[in-house]
């Protein structure tokens, strides 16, 4: 049986479970055309605004494990997109999301209505950004409600009932990054609010990278604090759709860090129905998106399924097995077993052990079962998959 990617996520079909989250490849309705020949099966566009205000600069910078941004929306303005920008895009093979923001709820369900008569597939609300508040502040003194209170939920339901009301679309909200330790709250305000989906997430930070030689922060803004996308992300985003996923059961676009096909299956297992890849095709070109997306046939057959679908809420299932086990906090050691036919003695796992309980020896590791603690980093770091330690049968 041959693997199928296709995927039904809020009642629509998606060709395969890979979107483009709101970032540069969502810019214009061109770049949306074009990006769609790498084969995402929907591309959002960046946050649609009534009054777009430009980006303070310098605006990107690379760090150690992903990026640093200090965007806004997008600076096209909300007319643009609804006669043009989206209609362009939708020319192109993926479906469009139209990522946008009110500054009111009316103004929300005023541009999803114009977004959809546009030819929009999806709408998405994005919720909170990490760098906006003061951002806007400086720019704008005086401006109220600059930086919305976390634990508000009010504006995000009031504009989820404003949009619904206007829309036949689906409607997703996007979590910000910065809700990481409320993720449940706000999963349920979503479901709650009436909406047909979840994204999650956006950015975390507020975050910050510093010139070394001049001592300047890289980005611009008062402190040049920005959002922060990327690998640096991921293990709390994956986390954030796990705790989504226990909360409710909204389907759930999973966003943050991803980089491979293996990074797509470990959101699939945390409960998650599509996936973004956003810093990954900036960083590294759009190629990444077909890369990864031939990589994710080839691991599916690997892992013996032929359908994202088997893989869904994987983790969830794990975590209620613990449970059932009484195996939620295992403290005796199991020393790792290693596979002499696999091991090429590459010397990582010597490496890696901080208590001295592997060696490479005739390039074959050898474990000391005495010194050896059972952490498992030397069989999570090992590339040939050569050790095995089986806590959770
Ligand atoms: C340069 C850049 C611009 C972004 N612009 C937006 C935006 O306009 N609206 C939005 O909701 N998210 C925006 N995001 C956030 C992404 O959509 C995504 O949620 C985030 O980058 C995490 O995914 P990643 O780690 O794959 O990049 C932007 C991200 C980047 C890197």
């Amino acid at each position: 049986m041959a693997v199928d990617l296709k995927t039904t996520f809020c009642g629509l079909e998606f060709k395969n479970p890979m979107i483009v989250p709101a970032g540069v490849h969502g810019r214009s309705g061109e770049v949306i055309r074009e990006i769609s020949t790498y084969g995402p099966a929907a591309i959002c566009t960046k946050t649609i605004v009534s009054q777009s205000a430009p980006d303070v600069l310098p605006c990107f910078s690379p760090v150690s494990a992903g990026m640093v941004n200090s965007v806004f929306g997008s600076d096209k303005t909300a007319e643009y997109w609804f006669n043009r920008g989206i209609a362009e895009a939708k020319e192109g093979e993926s479906l469009v999301i139209a990522n946008l923001a009110g500054f009111t709820p009316e103004e929300a369900g005023d541009l999803a209505e114009k977004a959809e008569k546009a030819g929009a597939d999806m709408i998405m609300l994005p919720t909170h950004c990490p760098h906006m508040g003061e951002i806007l502040a400086a720019m704008f003194p005086g401006m109220p409600n600059a930086e919305p209170k976390l634990t508000d939920l009010e504006p995000m339901k009031q504009s989820v009932a404003r949009i619904k009301n206007k829309v036949k679309i689906p409607v997703v909200v996007k979590l910000s990054g910065t809700f990481l330790h409320i993720v449940k709250t706000w999963a349920r305000g979503v479901k709650e609010a009436g909406a047909d989906g979840i994204a999650c997430s956006d950015a975390l930070g507020p975050a910050l990278s510093i010139d070394i030689y001049s001592g300047e922060p890289v980005l611009g803004g008062p402190r040049g604090v920005g959002g922060l996308t990327g690998p640096a992300i991921m293990p709390i985003t994956l986390r954030m759709v796990l705790e989504a996923a226990m909360e409710t059961d909204l389907p759930i676009i999973g966003v943050g860090g991803v980089q491979s096909a293996a990074d797509m299956v470990q959101y699939f297992m945390a409960g998650a129905t599509l996936v973004g890849v956003c810093t990954a095709g900036h960083l590294k070109g759009p190629k990444r998106y077909s890369k990864i997306l031939y990589d994710l046939e080839q691991l599916l057959k690997e892992l013996g399924v032929f359908s994202p679908s088997e893989l869904r809420g994987k983790t969830l299932q794990r975590i209620k097995m613990r449970e059932e086990a009484h195996r939620q906090a295992v403290t005796e050691k199991i020393v790792p077993e290693v596979f002499f036919d696999t091991c090429t003695g590459c010397g990582i796992c010597e490496r890696v052990c901080a208590y001295d309980a592997v060696k490479v020896v005739n390039k074959k590791a050898v474990m000391d079962n005495d010194r050896c603690i059972g952490c498992g980093l030397c069989v999570a770091s090992c590339p040939e998959r050569a050790l095995s330690q089986v806590y959770y049968p």
